[in-house]
């Protein structure tokens, strides 16, 4: 029997990270480096292989590794909060991915970039509006210019709102889904941040998941965008779980308008979202205690 190819998943133990190695693995070896900034140790998968640590010691922690596919998912994700790290951000995002891509160069297999839909939004107005849009919008372009200076291959996603189990709950990360989930369950208002028309194309980990695996095996370039085309505002998402809502203070960096594009998956791997946010709002109300 011929032996498993490698692949690196970098954010392992996050929320997309950990979904991703779920469908990996029955066909992959699997090595996560994760820092743990977000990630979990509850979110690891039985066997994969974990190296705990920054991208930015990624050829000490990772330099036995020859993989075929390094999916690179391990940056600072957060918008809002990117005004208030914008150090850790740098740190991730700048340094810790020049290694990684420095990593990539010297073993010259492919990369899969996770990239940000914010570079789009208000009419590609997005990326400049806060550190964490900025520095994925100009990785998105440093990756391109990697694969063309050295002749190496890449693809690059853009994932839109993703959603779903092992999401972030509690704490200054919680995502909006599960910041939501825990107030409900807590049967607490809901907070939106207004004005609450911000539109989001929330899109389940499973479909994230299953697109980023098509495009590893499959896709080469730019614009390989990943996102439901159904539209909500964040108050529609709030009155998905309840009428008792407070409205918070606007916040910078907070985008109003997304636009979907998933042309490339769609007409290349005929990818589409089997899931809707509604069902999963739906799911969470039934396990209210
Ligand atoms: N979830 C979304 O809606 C969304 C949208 C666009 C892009 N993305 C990108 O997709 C990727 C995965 O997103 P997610 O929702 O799973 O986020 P997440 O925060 O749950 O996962 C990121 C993981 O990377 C780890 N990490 C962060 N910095 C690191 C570093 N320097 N070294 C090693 N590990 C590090 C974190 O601990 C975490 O486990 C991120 O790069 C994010 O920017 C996500």
């Amino acid at each position: 029997m011929s032996e498993k190819q490698t692949v690196l998943v970098t954010g392992g133990a996050g929320m997309i990270g950990s979904r991703l190695i779920e469908i990996l693995l029955p066909k992959y070896r699997v090595v996560s480096l994760d820092n743990y900034f977000i990630g979990k140790k509850e979110n690891h998968v039985a066997g994969a292989d974990y190296r705990e640590g920054h991208t930015k010691d990624i050829e000490t922690l990772c330099g036995d590794l020859d993989p075929a596919i390094i999916f690179h998912l391990g940056e600072y994700s957060r918008v809002e909060q990117s005004f208030k790290d914008v150090e850790l951000v740098w740190q991730s995002n700048v340094e810790g991915t020049f290694r990684v891509l420095e990593f990539w160069h010297k073993r010259k297999c492919k990369i899969v970039y996770a990239g940000s839909s914010t570079k789009f939004a208000d009419g590609g107005m997005g990326r400049d509006q806060s550190p964490y849009a900025w520095m994925k919008a100009s990785n998105t372009e440093l990756v391109r210019n990697y694969g063309n200076w050295f002749d190496l291959p890449y693809a690059i996603t853009y994932f839109y709102n993703g959603y779903g189990p092992r999401e972030l709950a509690e704490g200054p990360y919680a995502s909006v889904i599960g910041r939501f989930k825990t107030q409900y369950w807590a049967g607490e208002p809901i907070t939106v941040v207004a004005p609450g028309t911000q539109q989001r194309n929330f899109t389940h980990v499973d479909d994230l998941a299953r697109g980023l695996l098509m495009v590893g095996e499959h896709g080469l370039g730019d614009e390989f965008g990943l996102g439901s085309h159904e539209s909500h505002t964040m108050l529609e998402i709030a009155k998905m779980f309840t009428d008792n809502i407070v409205m918070l203070p606007e916040r910078p960096g907070n985008r109003m308008e997304s636009i979907v594009d998933t042309t490339r998956v769609e007409q290349e791997f005929g990818w589409t979202t089997e899931h809707t946010v509604k069902e999963y709002i739906e799911s969470l109300k039934q396990q209210k205690k």
